[in-house]
Order: structure tokens, then C-alpha cells, then sequence
């Protein structure tokens, strides 16, 4: 039974249909928690779950033929797994808003700035077209883009990397959503671009007590802005841990990401690397799925059995089975 928090994720399990009777897990088991005003980092690498993680929270995992095959999945007490087409449509862009993986290509190329945030105002039905172009200033006064009426009559290629990122978070905030769940909207970016969209998310956060999920690959990045930080390998999230105690991790993958970080080399020092690759969707090992790739493996570790994440501190849950013996 899941308690009252904004956003709650049990042991979410999310299949695609390879064939018609073939099935492959590509989520198993994520697990998470957000309150209202929290900023959630999710990390991973390339290919552990997190987009589809972020799909399944905005109802559009059947463009991708997945489904979700069991778990618990509850936005402010609804029930997103049983929900109706009718739910979505007042959750999906109203009170959860999406900024996809893809936005750096931008937004659509064939319609003004202008016509896209229309469309985005007026999925509220009830919004009056006489106050569209007011509230696409406003939108656009929010995300600090500078002469908005000018960049409302021009369309994306027109506009730089940093700039088509405001105007996807600009849409995607257009009905004050609860929550964001923005996909990587900082990769491509140059660092100071991004570390502006991350001041931006922040001052969202602030003035609207926005909840926001960003995921990314940059855990410096991750760690500055953002409350907690959940940790993805394989399908599964791994660990759960408070930014400001992120060197007291108790997963060896997380510390293996820490100690992998860019900033961490020294001039002339090796960038350290994670050793091996990540096991592929359909070949993940039994029992722990980074057993192959860790330097604290035992025996056990390799035995078939579930690993749920367990509270190991306040506001600290990790997957690891040997987590009291572990330290960077
Ligand atoms: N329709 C599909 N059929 C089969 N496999 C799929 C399908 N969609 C996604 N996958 C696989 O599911 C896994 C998770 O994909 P996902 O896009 O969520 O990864 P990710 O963590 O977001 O990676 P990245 O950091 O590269 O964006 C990947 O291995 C991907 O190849
Ligand atoms: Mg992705």
C-alpha cells in the first residue's frame, strides 16, 4: 500500500512487446518517492530506464510498445496504471509536465514559437483565446528569454540551443504543472547554458513549488541542483541518497559514477572508468545486475533473489547487499 506523496513508484516493472508472444523486461524494479517543491535527480547510463521511466509517468509508453506489467505508479493519489484516457488527458501536460529526451532538436519546426505555445495555453479548454498571446509573454518573461514578442513570430532554427530549451520548458510549464519531468534537457549544451536552465529549473521550483525530476548523465551537474538523487543501473533504481551525502554512498555503481567524474581528474590524471559495460536489455546476469562490474562482489551477490532498496539511513535507501562494508 503506498502512502501520500506526490509522486510514488513501487517496484515498477515496464515490458515491451518484442514479438507477438515475446516479451522483454526493460524496466525491473524502479522504485521512487517526490514530494511537492522536491527536485529529483535520476541517473544512469545510457540505456538503464530512464526515459521509459519518465514515459510511463506521462502515459506515452504505447508510442514505444511498452507497457507497464506490474508495480504501483501514483500521482497525488491517482492510480496511473488503471487510468482512463479521460485521467490522462488532465494529467498528461496539465498537472505533469514533459520536456522530452528529443528537445534539443527542438520545438516543432514548422510552426512559429508563438502557435506552439498556443497549443500548449489552450489543452486548458476553458482558457480564453482573447488572453493567448498575454500569456505566452508571461510564459516567456518566466523563462528569461529577452524580447519575447519578437521570438513569438519566429520559429525554432532561429533560435539557439539554450533558447529552444526555455521555450520547451516555457510549454511544458504553460498549465502550472504539479511536477516536470524533464529528460536531459541540458545535454548538448554548452556549461554555462546549462548551468543557466539549471538556475531556471530552481527559480520554477521556487516561485511556483514546482516538484521537478531531471535526469541526466552529469552527477556534478545533478549534485548541485537537486534534493535527492536516484540512482538507475539495468532497469533498476539502486540507490537513493540525499545530493549533500553523495560521497556517502553505499552502492558501489554510484561511487563507481562519482569517482568516474570529469572534475575529479587532476591535470595530467587518467579519467577513472567503470570497468566493462553495462549488461544489455535481455542478458541482465541474476541477482545483483552490477556484480559483473564491481570491485566489492561476493558469492552472494550473484545468487537469484530480489533486491529491494532498504533504508539504510535517513533518506538513504540502497540495493547493495553489502552496504555496511563499503567506503569510498
Ligand atoms: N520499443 C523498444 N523495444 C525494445 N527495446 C527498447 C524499446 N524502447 C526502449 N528499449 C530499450 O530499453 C532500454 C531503456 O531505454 P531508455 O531509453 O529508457 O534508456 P535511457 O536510460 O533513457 O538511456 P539514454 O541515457 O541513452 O537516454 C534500452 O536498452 C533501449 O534500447
Ligand atoms: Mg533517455
Amino acid at each position: 500500500m503506498l502512502g501520500n506523496h506526490l509522486l510514488e513508484i513501487k517496484n515498477l516493472k515496464i515490458d515491451v512487446r518484442v514479438t507477438k508472444t515475446r516479451r522483454l523486461s526493460i524496466v525491473d524494479t524502479a522504485s521512487l518517492i517526490i514530494e511537492p517543491g522536491e527536485i529529483i535527480g535520476l541517473i544512469g547510463e545510457s540505456g538503464s530506464g530512464k526515459t521509459m521511466l519518465c514515459r510511463s509517468l506521462v502515459g506515452t509508453l504505447g508510442r514505444r510498445g511498452a507497457y507497464i506489467a506490474s508495480g504501483e505508479l501514483k500521482f497525488d493519489g491517482i492510480d496511473l496504471i488503471t487510468a482512463k484516457q479521460s485521467v490522462w488527458n488532465d494529467i498528461r501536460g496539465k498537472r505533469i509536465g514533459y520536456v522530452p529526451q528529443s528537445a534539443l532538436a527542438g520545438p516543432n519546426p514548422v510552426m512559429t514559437i508563438g502557435a506552439q505555445l498556443a497549443e500548449a495555453i489552450l489543452q486548458d479548454e476553458n482558457f480564453p483565446k482573447s488572453d493567448v498571446e498575454k500569456r505566452s509573454l508571461e510564459l516567456l518573461n518566466i523563462v528569461q528569454i529577452r524580447r519575447p514578442e519578437t521570438v513569438l513570430k519566429q520559429y525554432q532554427h532561429e533560435l539557439s540551443g539554450g533558447m529552444k530549451q526555455r521555450v520547451m520548458i516555457a510549454c511544458a510549464i504553460a498549465q502550472q504543472p504539479q511536477l516536470i519531468v524533464a529528460d536531459e534537457p541540458t545535454t548538448g549544451l554548452d556549461v554555462t547554458v546549462q548551468a543557466e536552465i539549471m538556475e531556471l529549473l530552481k527559480q520554477i521550483r521556487k516561485d511556483f513549488n514546482t516538484s521537478i525530476i531531471l535526469v541526466s548523465h552529469d552527477l556534478p551537474l545533478i549534485n548541485e541542483i537537486c534534493d535527492d538523487i536516484v540512482i538507475m543501473h539495468a532497469g533498476t533504481t539502486v540507490e537513493k541518497i540525499p545530493s549533500k551525502s553523495i560521497k556517502a554512498s553505499k552502492h558501489p555503481y554510484t561511487l563507481a559514477l562519482y569517482n568516474s567524474r570529469i572534475d575529479l581528474v587532476l591535470p595530467k590524471g587518467q579519467l577513472k572508468t567503470i570497468n566493462g559495460q553495462p549488461p544489455s536489455v535481455g542478458s541482465w546476469p541474476e541477482g545483483c545486475r552490477f556484480s559483473e562490474r564491481c570491485d566489492f562482489v561476493k558469492d552472494k551477490c550473484r545468487t537469484k533473489q530480489d533486491l529491494p532498496l532498504i533504508e539504510i539511513g535517513s533518506n538513504h535507501q540502497t540495493s547493495c547487499l553489502r552496504y555496511d562494508e563499503i567506503a569510498r
